[in-house]
């Protein structure tokens, strides 16, 4: 079966995933050009799910509440704070600790994806119209203060993670 907006956010997520891959390829030292593609990138993947792609999954189901949702938004709001970190060797071991556990809930049989595809079935074109359309999110420079550590933790922790835990686990 066709399925233009999963294959879509698929390939996007393997060039992502590729990205952060080369960015730490060279003895756990990062790549600050491109982690900056990855940084930039993966901010406009999220933005183009938070953007366009849920609500218009929403407006499909005449407004009814998808709920798997609300856990994606909150893995987005982790995922998006620890992208304002110097990426160094902890925070891309918990990036990518949780870029795995969603993108799994979003690709997966039923997941986000295919509930947006089936929703979305008759406005396909104008969706991926909509996304190709997506500009690059600006980023503000990196910010290491001990207020921005406290406060990632807690979007993690909303999300359902424990930055220490994960740390401790891989
Ligand atoms: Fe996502
Ligand atoms: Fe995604």
């Amino acid at each position: 079966m066709d399925r233009p907006i999963f294959q879509y956010f698929e390939e996007d997520h393997r060039r992502l995933d590729q990205l952060l891959a080369n960015a730490c390829a060279v003895d756990g030292k990062v790549d600050t050009e491109c982690y900056h593609r990855f940084r930039t990138g993966l901010l406009r993947h999220i933005k183009m799910e938070e953007k366009i792609l849920f609500p218009a999954a929403r407006k499909a189901a005449n407004g009814k509440f998808i709920p798997l949702a609300d856990k994606l938004r909150l893995d987005h709001g982790a995922i998006t704070a620890l992208l304002v970190f110097p990426p160094d060797k902890d925070v891309i071991k918990v990036l990518n600790y949780i870029l795995v556990q969603h993108n799994q809930l979003e690709e997966q049989a039923e997941g986000m994806y295919d509930i947006c595809e089936n929703l979305t079935g008759e406005y396909t074109e104008d969706v991926l119209a909509q996304l190709r359309q997506t500009p690059e999110v600006p980023v503000n420079p990196f910010n290491s203060s001990e207020n921005a550590f406290e406060a990632t933790k807690r979007a993690l922790s909303r999300a359902g993670y424990d930055y220490n835990e994960i740390l401790s686990s891989i």
